[in-house]
């Protein structure tokens, strides 16, 4: 079956009592037990619950697993993989991540004795000599969020398999639909279901798919012992969902280039991060793993702080909000909301300035959104130079 197919079929069968082609949600804590033990293979929902198991079926199709493990959101689901490593252990990861990843490790894990080693992409020769040392994990996360860096998830899984390293990937930004990391040689690929997959802004949800039964084994039980099991509501809602994936990532990837290509005609915009943009290694390396570019779209105004506040604000289809992923356009201000959770010298160094501007296109009329980004810039531009320069 072909993707569309399977975000469809896979996982849905008709329910045996009524026939329903929608399966229920089952809503409920707990199991009646024939007899002390003895059930029918649930006994409490933080352990197990059939919705749970319909979404998973689906996200092991998309992402050609044999397993998934749904959790209760992106961060429970790192949470839960965080929970099995030690004292001692430690991880690789690039700067430029999802500043709730890098506050997880740095604020939470960090405490507990696991060493946190963030590395500059361009610093390959540092990047292959720590993975040669055998750290426990890499963690990639590709695009990265918001300057939409690509890294060579081919290249570095390689060499982190080479010294006994599990390499887990953040694949939020691209989907299933547009790219596959344990068919490009890494061992985990890890969700926020909050975004995409979910698709309408209206669950909180995270997953992991992997190949390995051990892995698979202990993650289940991570989601058991830490209790970062999701809502079977929300479950629900995400299989829905997952159905129409296919068809939203080409909208989402339609209006994100039109945006992207609009913003880097602009002249208060300095630079525009997309790698379906020609002309950058990011758009090089995007080519060699992903199948489409997905439907982030940051970039850098040339305004200062309080002009860049008045413009995000000054939008009516794009809506300031937190997250991504959703039908309707959003936008994002990433150094005062997203990433506020890094340090400000650490969010320089990795590049995101206080004039930069997330915007998660929606699958709107592209011709609605890019006249309603044309007029508040152009208010921008009135306010800056009165004149009409
Ligand atoms: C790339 C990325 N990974 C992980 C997460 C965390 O997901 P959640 O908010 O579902 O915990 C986010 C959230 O914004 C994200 O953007």
């Amino acid at each position: 079956m072909k993707f569309a197919t399977k975000a469809i079929h896979v996982g849905n069968e008709p329910e045996e009592k009524t026939g329903a082609v929608i399966p229920p949600i089952y809503m409920t804590s707990t199991y009646a037990q024939e007899a002390p033990a003895q059930h029918k293979g649930y006994d409490y929902t933080r352990a197990g619950n059939p919705n749970f198991c319909v979404a998973e079926a689906q996200l092991a199709a998309l992402e050609c697993a044999q397993y998934a493990t749904v959790f209760s959101s992106g961060l429970g689901a790192l949470t839960a993989y965080l929970s099995t490593m030690k004292k001692g252990d430690r991880i690789i990861a690039m700067d430029g991540m999802y500043g709730g990843t890098f506050r997880l490790i740095d604020k939470i894990f960090n405490k507990f004795g696991i060493e946190f080693v963030l590395v500059n992409p361009s610093e390959k020769e540092k990047l292959a000599s720590l993975l040669k040392s055998g750290p426990e994990l890499l963690l990639l996360e590709s695009p990265t969020n918001p300057l939409l860096d690509i890294h060579d998830i081919r290249y570095l899984s390689k060499i982190a398999k080479s010294s006994g390293t599990v390499t887990i990937v953040d694949n939020t930004f691209a989907t299933p639909y547009f790219q596959n990391p344990l068919a490009l040689g890494a061992d985990i690929v890890w969700h926020s279901c909050t975004k995409y997959l979910g698709g309408h802004s209206d669950i909180i949800g995270g997953a992991m798919m992997t190949d390995d039964p051990t892995t698979d084994e202990a993650l289940k039980f991570a989601r058991m012992a830490v209790g970062v099991n999701p809502s079977p509501m929300d479950i629900w809602l995400l299989s829905r969902s997952i159905k129409t994936l296919a068809v939203r990532m080409e909208k989402h990837q339609e209006n994100a280039l039109a945006v992207a290509r609009f913003l880097n005609d602009h002249p208060l915009v300095n630079e525009v991060y997309y790698p379906g943009l020609p002309g950058t290694e990011n758009h090089e390396v995007a080519n060699k793993q992903m199948s489409g570019y997905s439907g982030i779209v940051s970039a850098e105004f040339d305004l200062p702080i309080e002009e860049t506040k008045k413009l995000i604000s000054s939008f009516d289809l794009f809506l300031l909000a937190e997250s991504l992923g959703g039908v309707e356009s959003l936008v994002d201000h990433p150094a005062s909301m997203t990433h506020a959770s890094i340090p400000k010298d650490e969010r320089e160094k990795m590049g995101l300035s206080d004039g930069l501007i997330r915007f998660s296109v929606g699958i709107e009329d592209s011709e609605d959104l890019i006249s309603d980004l044309a007029r508040a810039l152009e208010k921008s531009r009135h306010t800056l130079c009165p004149g009409g320069g």
